[in-house]
């Protein structure tokens, strides 16, 4: 192809890369080349070619909301050779993304690189479990590894950034959302932020297989009321500060490149529009400087949320605020330039918009090799690679919870003659791939019956029936789902192989597109006649092996009641199969957490194990003879499954807590025995927890502070230390400042939310 670089680019490409040879590896030298490279680069720039770098425009191959207004691709082929747009989401391949590169290096008057954006959530060919399965690992380096293998995938096939990770606390199993998150705990949210950025970015943007992170939805959209997506927040400062910040400042710490803002309102102001947030304590008190990309749309949705006049309005509103890229509304795109003009904007910060966009380019090296990422050998090599698959089954046994074993029945004996696999969803090749598949091949995990299969030698009958039907049509990410009528025509042949085998094996659960973006439920027990048919396999085999795969955590008290053993697998990714059929036969003793409360019914729903003493405070076995208490009449108040629960197939004991307030002022020193009980080498998690007992802004009955995961051997001791600072014991009030009060604290520590052991000590900062 013929190239038109245009003079300024030649000279700019020239002067920009004699500057990056003299660089050396020094970070801080780094980083000063970049500024002085990007501040040259501003001066050379028009206003419309300031704005062009704010503008993000989807590719029509894939769309991830609702469908642009002015989505004429000849009219936006134009506006990217003229250099009028900064980035693309949703461009894939080596290809496509070189050709789309092309239009912009190639042909604008400046040569700027496009930056191209896309969801690579928990993979991009290669699937590990859904985030909030990956969470279940309670395993940073699952974590990091996952985003770290999904970054070399996707540099591989041209794209320089990812969506990821959202670190929204969701305490509501009805958001569809919740799947993406690593659940309801600001702690463990916190670690699994840190590790996802590491894993995508690495030690440095600008190597070949690192690509640029994104910390989302900034922020409270995990609030949404009622669990109904892209709906209203309002939540105290106290919850802004103390619960739904504390991920994305670790994101930040970390050195995320960006962020995402978030659809909702929040507090009455918009998130998009949320100077508060954005200005005040993202990019002033945190000290970001990354750049803010809107969340599709949510600049033109001002105007809905009644907080804009119109577009020109959004325009200024999101501007000021701190958003500094818009996707897909096509706000800055037609009313920056204009504000400015008028003196309705000050230059100022579109400059500083532009900068913070243009410094992630550069930190990408895309000024250096605009066409880096964007090479077909590799893409063709490292995708899908045995390595990669090996580490996502790697992931998904750690992200398995056993839930239950009555009679352990788990781990199975591979000496089992006969094995009834049962459920659509365990002869599904892709609903384990999950939402958010990026580009997995449709149908291309391993299902459960093939895992089950693969396991075990010709010696054992394996039979499957799918006995429910769940499943409708060819759904896609954007499409409603629609589910099966189910006549009840496949469970006389799921019955009649469980009756003739020793075991079941029973998946049951959720659609992989049940949870996701805009998959909200008012309902989060089984669809369908999932629990019917469950009942009656039950009347002839009661050993009965529940696989659960799902997206949020399900309210399914029958199940548990029913079902002997019970393994909780998510949507576990490509080797699903296999990673479940490694926990079933023993090869991998299961050591996966809960990152989420599991409650009894729907109703209990927010359920979170950080709640709030209240006046009227919950007896220990939720029992009292008279009504003028904090309870529900028709359900528990705790959980069916808590927080941070999750078996194994040995035993732990926890022993001699011993909690010590060290010379050194304000730390504080916690450690116990823990012993392996049980006959077989396993993996606990240690959990700690802490509660103020009387502060100046009521604080949670427990909160957690750390954790480690320690593995024993059969009969083995050891004995585990935590040291806790002051910055364990405190919370930002209202004002935003973090403050640590004196006084009495309990320290508890156990292998899950409701089994703890304790000691309070008086503590001394
Ligand atoms: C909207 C979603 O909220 C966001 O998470 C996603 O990254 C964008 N669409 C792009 O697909």
């Amino acid at each position: 192809m013929k190239k038109h670089f245009s003079i300024y680019s030649i000279i700019l490409i020239l002067f920009m890369t004699s500057f990056s040879c003299q660089s050396s590896g020094d970070q801080e030298k780094k980083e000063s080349s970049i500024d002085a490279r990007v501040d040259s680069l501003l001066a050379l720039m028009t206003l419309e070619e300031k704005v062009g770098q704010t503008v993000m425009y989807t590719s029509t191959w894939e769309l991830t909301g609702p469908a642009p207004a002015n989505g004429n691709n000849a009219y936006r082929a134009q506006q990217i050779r003229n250099g009028r747009v900064g980035g693309m989401l949703n461009v894939i391949g080596a290809k496509g993304t070189r050709s789309a590169q092309q239009l912009a290096v190639e042909n604008s008057r400046l040569g700027i690189p496009l930056i191209f954006g896309y969801d690579v959530i928990h993979g991009y060919k290669t699937m590990f479990p859904i985030p909030l399965g990956q969470a279940a690992s309670w395993n940073a380096e699952v974590a990091r590894i996952g985003s770290e293998i999904s970054a070399i995938e996707a540099a591989s096939s041209g794209l320089h950034w990812t969506f990821a990770p959202m670190v929204d606390i969701c305490r509501d199993g009805r958001f569809g959302r919740i799947m993406e998150s690593a659940g309801e705990d600001p702690f463990l949210t916190s670690v699994m932020a840190k590790a996802w950025v590491n894993g995508y970015q690495g030690d440095d943007l600008s190597d070949q297989y690192s690509i640029a992170a994104c910390a989302k939805h900034f922020a409270g959209y995990g609030f949404v009321e009622a669990g109904r997506d892209y709906n209203t927040v309002d939540i105290s400062p106290n919850t802004l500060y103390n619960t739904v910040l504390p991920p994305f400042k670790a994101a930040s710490d970390a050195g995320v490149a960006t962020f995402m803002n978030a659809f909702n309102d929040l507090n009455g102001v918009p998130a998009t529009g949320n100077a508060h947030i954005q200005r005040d304590i993202l990019k002033g008190e945190w000290g970001f400087e990354g750049f803010v990309v809107s969340d599709w749309g949510s600049i033109g949705e001002l105007l809905n949320h009644g907080f804009a006049e119109d577009s020109a309005h959004a325009a200024q509103l999101a501007m000021r605020a701190g958003s500094d890229m818009d996707m897909e509304s096509e706000v800055y795109e037609y009313h920056l330039q204009k504000a400015i003009e008028e003196g309705k904007i000050n230059e100022k910060l579109l400059d500083d918009a532009v900068r913070r966009i243009l410094k992630v380019k550069f930190q990408l090296g895309l000024f250096d090799d605009p066409y880096k990422y964007c090479n077909e050998v590799l893409e063709k090599k490292n995708l899908l690679t045995v390595e990669n698959l090996e580490a996502s089954r790697d992931a998904a046994r750690k992200s398995t919870v056993l839930l239950k074993n009555e009679k352990n029945l788990l781990p199975l004996s591979k000496d089992v003659n006969s094995i009834a696999v049962i459920g659509e969803l365990a002869g599904s090749k892709d609903v384990p791939l999950g939402n958010w598949r990026a580009q997995a091949n449709k149908n291309s995990a391993v299902s459960l019956y093939e895992g089950i299969k693969n396991a075990l030698g010709d010696r054992t009958s394996v039979e499957f029936a799918a006995g429910y039907q769940l499943i409708e049509g060819n759904r896609t990410i954007f499409d409603t789902l629609n589910f099966a009528e189910d006549d009840g025509s496949g469970f006389k042949e799921a019955i009649r192989i469980a009756k003739r085998s020793e075991v079941v094996i029973m998946a049951i659960g959720e659609d992989c597109f049940q949870s996701g973006e805009g998959r909200s439920q008012a309902d989060i027990t089984l669809k369908g006649r999932q629990l019917e048919l469950l009942e009656k396999i039950a009347q002839v085999n009661s050993n009965i092996i529940v696989v659960l795969m799902n997206g949020r955590p399900l309210a399914i008290p029958e199940v548990h009641q029913i079902a002997p053993a019970i393994l909780e697998s998510w949507h576990a990714g490509s080797e699903a199969g296999n990673a479940i059929a490694d926990v079933i036969f023993g090869e991998y003793n299961p050591s996966g957490k809960l990152p989420v409360s599991f409650p009894y019914v729907t109703g209990q729903e927010p359920l979170h194990y950080d709640r709030k003493s209240t006046g009227r405070m919950v007896p220990e076995n939720d029992q009292y003879d008279m009504v003028f208490w904090s309870h529900y009449e028709d359900a528990p108040n705790e959980a069916l499954y808590p927080f941070g629960f999750g078996l194994s197939y040995t035993s732990f004991e926890f022993n001699n807590l011993e909690v010590i307030a060290s010379e050194n002022p304000g730390k504080i020193t916690v450690s116990v025995g823990l012993k392996n009980t049980g006959d077989l080498e396993g993996t606990e998690t240690i959990q700690v927890y802490i509660r103020d007992i009387a502060a100046s802004i009521t604080q949670p009955i427990k909160k957690l502070v750390d954790f480690k995961q320690i593995r024993l051997l059969s009969g083995q001791e050891d004995r585990i230390s935590f040291t806790l600072d002051s910055s364990d014991f405190g919370f930002y009030n209202p004002q935003y400042q973090y403050i640590v009060e004196d006084g009495k604290f309990e320290i508890m520590v156990g292998n899950h939310s409701n089994n703890l052991i304790s000691q309070t000590v008086e503590v001394k900062f």
